[in-house]
């Protein structure tokens, strides 16, 4: 029999992580500022090696995202990319692959995109550096060294800053693919420190884009967790 008691802090913790999703069509509003600081305020809340908080958010909207937008298109047209961080097809398992394979079926299945026609995948992708649309994006930044010890602590932060996010009832999309683009963003920002990780697109949710109805799977508890004991 389980002896399972919920809280009322699970019971809310529950609700907010499970209702935090990525969101690929915002409405155009802008968050209010004092929204803004109170997330980004409780984001820094997440933990760190020895509290160290080796990150650092620049967050673009109005004009700046507008510029920035257009920059990422015209890098991306001339295919000038730049990943702070390397990337490879290979530093995925096959389970991985099945995984992701899967997403990509919802997703651009939800789209109306056929499995091979990659074009129309590769235009969707294009599209998706204007931030899907939404009104702000935000790029972490690991600072210090922007070694991969520290980008665990950014993680930290990402996940943070997301859930702040969802609390507030912000919508947002991590957008690894913002990252390939590390270059732009840091001569368009005038950014001169630390390695670009993850940029994150966020805004009001446009809930009648059928987009933002794609639900996603998870792995089940015994093949991520093993316990001992
Ligand atoms: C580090 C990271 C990078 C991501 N990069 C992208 C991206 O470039 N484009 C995109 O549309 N979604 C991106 N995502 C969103 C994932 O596809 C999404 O989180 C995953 O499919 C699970 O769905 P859910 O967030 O709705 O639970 C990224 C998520 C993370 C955490």
């Amino acid at each position: 029999m389980s002896l399972l008691v919920p809280t009322e802090l699970s019971g809310c913790a529950e609700k907010l992580i499970r209702g935090r999703h990525a969101t690929r069509a915002f409405r155009p509003e802008a968050v209010p500022e004092d929204t803004m600081r109170a997330i980004f305020s409780l984001a820094g809340a997440a933990p760190s090696n020895s509290n160290a908080q080796p990150w650092r958010v620049e967050v673009v909207s109005g004009a700046a995202r507008e510029r920035l937008a257009d920059a990422l298109q015209e890098a991306h047209a001339a295919h000038r990319t730049s990943a702070d961080f390397p990337y490879s097809e290979d530093m995925y398992a096959p389970v991985h692959q099945e995984r992701r394979a899967a997403f990509g079926a919802r997703l651009y299945g939800a789209l109306g995109i056929g499995p091979d026609d990659h074009e129309a995948r590769a235009a969707y992708d294009a599209q998706s550096l204007r931030f899907y649309g939404a009104p702000h994006a935000a790029f972490l930044f690991v600072t210090g060294d922007g070694g991969p010890r520290l980008a665990a602590d950014a993680g930290a932060y990402l996940q943070t800053l997301l859930l702040a996010m969802t609390a507030y009832g912000v919508a947002s999309c991590p957008q690894g693919l913002l990252s390939f683009y590390a270059d732009t963003v840091r001569a368009e920002l005038a950014v001169t420190t630390g390695r670009l990780l993850v940029g994150i697109s966020f805004g009001y949710a446009d809930e009648a884009a059928p987009v933002n109805h794609v639900t996603t799977e998870r792995a089940a508890l015994e093949e991520v967790a093993i316990f001992h004991g």
